[in-house]
C-alpha cells in the first residue's frame, strides 16, 4: 500500500516547494511523463509499482517525496527536466489536443520526446513567447500569482486610446474575476486609427490583456508576448522553440 503520511512543509522550504499526496495518476502525468489519460492507461496495465508494489488504481493516493513510484521499473524521479521557449504563431492552441482538429503547440515541438506542458496559457490568436517545461515545480512557480512573474504584450488597439484611457490600465481597473493588480503601460505609437503599446502585467489571468482592452471600449487586433520574466523574444523565429539556458532556467525560478 502507498504511504498515508502527509508531509508538512518546513518552514525554510519555499511554499512552491510544498508537497502533498496527489493520486497516482496525476503524481505520473505531473513527473512529465505523459497526460493522465496515459498515466491510467499505464497503471491499469500493471506497469506502475509503488514502494515495490503494482498498483492498479490510478486513485491511489501516494507522496511523490516519499513513495518509490515506478513505470516499467524506472524510478520516476529520474526523468531530466526540459525547459523549451516556444515562438507561438497565431491560430495554434495551447492544449494538447483539439476534439476539432485544430493545431495546437505540440505540433511544432518535433524532436522533443519528453512530455512537455505549457507554462500558462495564450489565446489561439495570441503570438509570442510560450514556456513549456516538465519541471512542475517550475511551472507551479511561474503560474502562481503570488510569484508575480513579469509577462510583457505587444498591443495594438482597434482605436486610438488617449493617456486616461492608458492610465485606467496602468492603476489596475475592475473586472468581472476581481481588480487587476497595477501595469507598466508605455505608449509606443498612434497611428490614423490605431494605438500601439506595451504593457507589463504580473497576472497570468484568461484573457486579461484582452479584457482589459475591452473594459476600456476598445478591441485587441494584436497580441503578440515579447517577455517572460527575465526571457525575451530575441531572434527566435515564429513557430521555432529553442531549449532554455540553464541561466534562463535560474533567472525564471528566483
Ligand atoms: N492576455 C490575453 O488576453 N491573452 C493572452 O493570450 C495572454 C494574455
Amino acid at each position: 500500500m502507498p504511504a498515508t503520511r502527509h508531509k508538512t512543509a518546513s518552514r525554510s522550504r519555499p511554499l512552491h516547494k510544498v508537497v502533498r499526496r496527489h493520486t497516482l495518476d496525476r503524481v505520473l502525468s505531473k513527473a512529465g511523463f505523459g497526460s493522465r489519460t496515459d498515466a491510467r492507461s499505464w497503471i491499469g496495465a500493471g506497469r506502475v509499482t509503488v514502494n515495490g508494489k503494482k498498483v492498479q488504481s490510478p486513485d491511489a493516493w501516494v507522496d511523490p517525496a516519499e513513495d518509490n513510484v515506478r513505470l516499467d521499473g524506472k524510478p520516476i524521479t529520474a526523468r531530466k527536466k526540459v525547459y523549451l521557449l516556444l515562438y507561438k504563431p497565431k491560430g495554434y492552441l495551447t492544449t494538447h489536443r483539439d476534439p476539432e482538429g485544430r493545431p495546437t503547440v505540440y505540433d511544432l515541438l518535433e524532436g522533443i520526446d519528453a512530455w512537455v506542458v505549457p507554462v500558462g496559457r495564450l489565446d489561439q490568436d495570441t503570438t509570442g513567447l510560450l514556456v513549456l517545461t516538465n519541471d512542475t515545480e517550475l511551472g507551479d512557480h511561474l503560474t502562481s500569482p503570488k510569484s508575480k512573474v513579469r509577462k510583457t504584450y505587444l498591443v495594438k488597439a482597434s482605436q486610438r486610446l488617449d493617456e486616461d484611457q492608458l492610465n485606467t490600465l496602468r492603476a489596475g481597473m475592475e473586472l468581472s474575476d476581481g481588480p487587476t493588480r497595477r501595469a507598466e503601460v508605455t505608449r509606443i505609437r498612434d497611428s490614423e486609427k490605431y494605438t500601439f503599446f506595451e504593457i507589463t502585467i504580473t497576472e497570468g489571468r484568461n484573457r486579461q490583456v484582452r479584457r482589459m482592452v475591452e473594459a476600456l471600449g476598445a478591441k485587441v487586433l494584436k497580441l503578440v508576448r515579447t517577455r517572460i520574466g527575465p526571457i525575451a523574444i530575441g531572434d527566435l523565429e515564429i513557430g521555432k522553440y529553442r531549449l532554455l539556458t540553464s541561466e534562463e532556467v535560474r533567472g525564471l525560478a528566483s
